[in-house]
């Protein structure tokens, strides 16, 4: 089953509580750090993690756009963090990297940047637990979706079945009830949506929406046929 995981970047940020609360069923909550440095935007940080880690029973999705994840991408283990995705244009060494946010007990993943290619990546694809492929340039809710990730997205796939691997393929930027069953049909099978969900009047109708349209596109797709 398609997962969908809201982003609350597009929440109120003075009820991140609520807002986790409006959106329960989610599978995870996409939580989106920036550094005004890797991204030209500023949003939150370790100690707002840790707080809503306690606050909600919804495992947290921390997506890093920061510089040198190397150094703080454990303290979101540590915060609570279910899973913690790091862009590999920021990584120093992604493989110990990799290891160490396994080893501290989270989901490790790696995010690559629209201009950024899979392939000098295929053998690192066993160290992860999902991969992220940005269908916006990060930084912003809101952007349109970029139609041309799509082979990228199906080339993803491609090396994942190739190599026999249990890796999530997510996508971020974009991703609406106009864009999803585009995605799903192209190999994703965890759906990041910010204001798709938080700008809808009911956020928790428009995530169940989501899966219906992702798992029927799911259910005819090349990739699934074949599992
Ligand atoms: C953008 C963030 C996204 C953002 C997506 O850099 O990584 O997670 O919240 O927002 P929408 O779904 O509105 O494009
Ligand atoms: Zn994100």
């Amino acid at each position: 089953m398609a997962q969908i995981n809201p982003s609350i970047l597009s929440a109120d940020f003075a009820r991140l509580a609520e807002e986790a609360e409006a959106v329960r069923g989610s599978d995870w909550l996409h939580v989106d750090v920036m550094d005004n440095h890797f991204v030209p935007n500023l949003t939150l940080g370790v100690p707002i993690v840790e707080s809503l880690a306690r606050a909600t029973d919804t495992p947290l999705d921390c997506h890093l756009m920061i510089e040198d994840p190397d150094r703080w991408a454990p303290q979101y283990v540590e915060a609570g963090a279910g899973s913690v995705t790091f862009h590999v244009e920021a990584a120093a060494a992604p493989v110990r990297l990799a290891r160490e946010i396994r080893a501290k007990g989270a989901r490790a993943s790696m995010a690559l940047k629209p201009g950024t290619p899979i392939e000098p990546f295929e053998d690192l694809l066993p160290e992860l637990d999902m991969l992220l492929i940005m269908t916006v340039e990060p930084g912003f809710g809101g952007q349109a979706f970029l139609d041309i990730m799509l082979p990228k997205i199906r080339r993803t796939r491609e090396l994942i079945d190739k190599h026999g691997l249990e890796l999530w393929l997510q996508v971020d930027g974009g991703v609406s009830a106009g864009t999803i069953e585009r995605c799903a049909e192209a190999g994703a099978d965890v759906f990041v949506a910010g204001s798709a969900v938080y700008g809808a009047e009911d956020p928790a109708e428009a995530v169940a929406k989501l899966r219906a349209l992702a798992d029927a596109a799911t259910a005819d797709a090349w990739w699934a046929c074949a599992h």
